[in-house]
């Protein structure tokens, strides 16, 4: 039981946690307001009750090997991962992990990273920044387009199959055997497995990975689990990189700070993180139905995609109104989101990525509804020609009438 001495207890972080800003929630965070607090706190007291004064000297730069084994333990649990500790490597999330990897890479004749179109412009802009080159592949209902991948000549690919950033595709079966063919002939999967515990509507999907260990290199963290602020991530490379990446880890930072790890481990250990999750999927469910029905009302004819599952779905509209002056008309009123366009590198549908984890469904509601008054006015602007289109938008998706779907 947490106990509150001076104000450095429990009372004190609910006003913390309370102490809210208008709500203007980041279109990919999770829900910041349930960090566990009180648990991260009990936790880290337990951990440093434990620690030995040798403990806290310079450690594995792979990371401590109690998180080590947590972690594998997380992934044989929740993506069906069989792998021990000695094939993970901690990081300071996928941002880090890329940038390991890029030397890497290098040293091994890759020179150019295919990604999905759409795709994250973020995890884009960390392999432009290590002097890669990023053909597009375009992505369909069924994932990754491969007869696409295989003519960019790229021997390398950044994916997220378990819930395509941000279209919300998952990988077909067949497209999964078709990117294992790829990768058989000599090509390297980098699997972005950013959010994938959050799901609701439909089964897990094991991560390639769990398939073909020896050409995936599985990237996974804490940012949508517990929060982006933590910097703690994993990766499971393929063994005849793993020395390698362990160098660049070294020569980086010598390895993660071990506090956090540790309290992290313990989390995990104890259920504490699962019980975290189950808490946010209950909030998440209602809170993307509150969305999809706002948008249903107030933006007809436009067109929701990938909600099964995630912290955002994506939502194209048959107006053309550009998505860049859409999200900027809805920033300048408060409502946060992305334009599709900046995920983009080939020509498509204007639309948004719309997040709506981190707020309450009334809040939700009414950032959709804002939403669809700034589209209709955009339209109606004197410059603009009268909406015209039909609804249909790239990738899988569902016309919003109602419902989730
Ligand atoms: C596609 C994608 N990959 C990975 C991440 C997570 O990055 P990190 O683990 O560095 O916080 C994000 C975060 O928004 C993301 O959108």
């Amino acid at each position: 039981m947490l106990r509150v001495h001076g104000g450095t207890g429990a009372g004190c972080l609910r006003r913390a946690a309370g102490r809210r800003r208008p709500h203007r929630p980041h279109p990919r965070a999770p829900d910041l307001s349930a960090f566990p607090r009180a648990a991260w706190l009990r936790a880290e007291r337990d951990v440093l009750a434990e620690l030995s004064a040798e403990d806290l000297g310079y450690g594995d730069p792979r990371g401590a090997p109690r998180l080590r084994r947590a972690v594998a333990d997380w992934l044989a649990r929740s993506r069906d991962i069989r792998v021990g500790p000695d094939d993970i490597l901690i990081v300071a999330g996928t941002a880090q992990a890329l940038t390991l990897l890029h030397p890497v890479l290098r040293a091994h004749g890759v020179d150019s990273v295919a990604v999905e179109d759409p795709g994250s412009l973020g995890t884009r802009q960390h392999l432009l920044n290590g002097g890669f080159t990023t053909p597009p592949v375009p992505v369909d209902e069924d994932g990754l387009r491969v007869d696409a991948l295989r003519a960019t000549g790229a021997s390398a690919v950044l994916v997220t199959p378990a819930h395509q950033f941000p279209t919300g595709a998952v990988t077909s079966g067949e497209r999964r055997r078709e990117l294992l063919r790829w990768a058989s002939d000599g090509g390297l999967i980098v699997e972005d497995d950013y959010d994938a515990e959050h799901r609701y509507d439909r089964p897990p999907v094991p991560a390639l990975h769990s398939v073909f260990a020896d050409r995936v290199c599985y990237l996974g963290s804490v940012s949508k689990l517990l929060a982006p602020a933590l910097r703690i991530g994993w990766m499971v490379p393929p063994p005849r990189y793993r020395k390698e990446l362990t160098d660049a880890k070294r020569f980086t930072d010598l390895g993660n700070a071990l506090l956090p790890q540790l309290v992290l481990a313990r989390l995990m250990e104890s259920g504490r993180l699962e019980r975290h999750l189950r808490l946010l999927r209950g909030r998440h469910v209602r809170r993307r139905d509150a969305m999809i029905d706002a948008l249903a009302a107030h933006l007809p004819g436009a067109v929701v995609h990938g909600a099964a599952a995630g912290l955002h779905l994506t939502v194209t509209y048959p107006q053309e109104v550009p998505d860049t002056e859409l999200a900027a008309a809805a920033l300048a009123r408060g409502v946060k989101c992305q334009p599709l366009s900046w995920h983009r590198q080939l020509p498509g549908r204007p639309g948004l990525v719309l997040g709506y984890a981190a707020g309450p469904s009334g809040a939700v509601a009414e950032g959709a509804e804002l939403l669809g008054r700034t589209l209709r006015e955009l339209t109606r602007a004197p410059s603009r020609p009268a909406a015209i289109g039909t609804g249909a938008g790239a990738g899988t998706g569902q016309t919003v009438s109602g419902g989730t779907g």
